[in-house]
């Protein structure tokens, strides 16, 4: 990391940038924003932007020949281009822009997997994945009967990688997050996708809680397809990308048809178009696309490295706060080290109900997410139902992990156990 990642943040400056936490909750109070991993919040930047493609250049794209279908046009392709130089991209006909990270999963499913997988074939996951990377595949199980094989974990929340080889063996695809969205853990994505690779399988990545927070390299990830959103990163909501290999999205088959997506219809059949339209059926979300591109513009601004070591700095600050006010009644679910995790911090105070919780947090103006988060086999593992998870971005700074702890201590006088 560069000298000036170590830079740290204006976080007051930064907060100033976003209309919604300079306003207050209905009880009066300010809003502490800790669920940035369910969706960040947005920067004026992002809200001018939409608006001013919406007052200024709206029509529909890649059909009009007229100046405004040319300006709308264009602001959806500059898009595409910022968002494929972001995550190092060879060209931006390797970003398709889908509904959400979850439509780039199912996309790869749907058309990659129908393509590709038979009864018997083998997809390799991990047991800390959201929702969006297992229903997928369980859906093809139940289609193709392929078999799913899952990477275990340690204790400490990281994926246990010491079977890998086994795992890998014969499968055709490996598909893992890059940062638990429960734990925060970032597990060795490159060195699982050598072993895939070297096993002949190919790699999906769920890069949702990781392109927001880290500069990325699709070629140093050595993944062949990663699935992102646009509104865990600044950006609205309604739009997402999957990027992959061009050689592997262009051997792929289409997933949605309809207009844009082809070459030639005829009555016996049709004709894909290249890529990327070739999965882009249907007018795509041009605003929220251009939100996306100024969302990048913003967080390049400040400098990704930053945004990494800011985060880093707070889960540090977090834990260390936890554990002083706490001690074992806080626990704080994933790896130990704060270097091993992104700023997420999934945790069950006492016998208190993450629900409970949440709601005595909400009363103080604190918010965080309670539930199984999309990841049941994951709570499954770790033995609880429920967790309140915090999360922190760019607008966050220590006095919102104070404000949180003052509002955990607070469900003390609430709650009899
Ligand atoms: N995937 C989002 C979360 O973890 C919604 O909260």
């Amino acid at each position: 990391m560069s000298d000036t990642a170590a830079a740290p943040l204006d976080v007051a400056r930064i907060k100033a940038d976003f209309p919604l936490l300079g306003s207050r909750l209905e009880r009066g109070h300010p809003i502490v924003y800790l669920d940035t991993a369910a969706s960040s919040q947005k920067p004026r930047s992002v809200l001018d932007a939409m608006l001013g493609y919406y007052e200024h250049h709206h029509a529909n794209v890649h059909r009009g020949a007229y100046q405004l279908a040319e300006e709308a046009t264009d602001a959806l392709e500059q898009a595409r281009r910022k968002v494929a130089r972001f995550v190092g991209a060879a060209s931006p006909v390797e970003i398709v822009f889908t509904r959400n990270a979850t439509e780039a999963v199912n996309l790869v499913a749907h058309s990659w997997g129908r393509a590709n997988l038979a009864a018997g074939d083998v997809v390799v996951l991990s047991l800390l994945e959201h929702h969006a990377n297992i229903v997928p595949w369980h859906q093809l199980a139940a289609e193709r009967g392929i078999e799913l094989r899952w990477i275990p974990l340690t204790n400490d929340g990281e994926l246990d990688l010491t079977d890998l080889d086994r795992l890998v063996d014969g499968a055709r695809l490996v598909s893992v997050t890059a940062a638990s969205n429960v734990l925060g853990t970032l597990p060795p994505v490159r060195s699982i996708a050598d072993a895939a690779h070297a096993a002949g399988a190919k790699v999906l990545v769920d890069a949702c809680q990781y392109v927001p927070h880290t500069a990325c390299d699709v070629t140093e990830l050595g993944a062949d397809w990663i699935a992102f959103s646009a509104h865990k990163m600044c950006g609205p909501t309604g739009v997402g990308a999957l990027w992959g290999r061009e050689e592997i999205l262009d051997a792929m088959p289409p997933f949605l048809g309809g207009g844009s997506m082809i070459v030639n219809v005829t009555t016996e059949g049709f004709t894909p178009a290249a890529l990327p339209a070739k999965f882009e059926a249907g007018t795509p979300a041009i605003a929220e696309a251009v939100g996306f591109g100024a969302a990048i513009d913003y967080l390049e601004a400040i400098g990704m490295d930053r945004v990494t070591a800011h985060e880093r700095r707070l889960t540090t600050y977090a834990l260390d706060r936890f554990a002083d006010r706490f001690g074992d009644d806080l626990v704080v679910h994933g790896p130990k080290d704060p270097t091993r995790r992104c700023g997420i911090a999934s945790v069950v105070y006492k016998q208190v109900h993450a629900h409970d919780l949440s709601q005595v947090l909400d009363e103080r103006g604190v918010c965080v997410r309670a539930g199984h988060h999309c990841a049941k086999p994951l709570m499954r593992h770790l033995g609880v139902p429920a967790t309140a998870r915090a999360s922190w971005y760019v607008y966050n700074d220590e006095s919102d992990i104070d404000a949180m702890i003052e509002a955990v201590g607070a469900a003390d006088g609430l709650f009899d156990w």
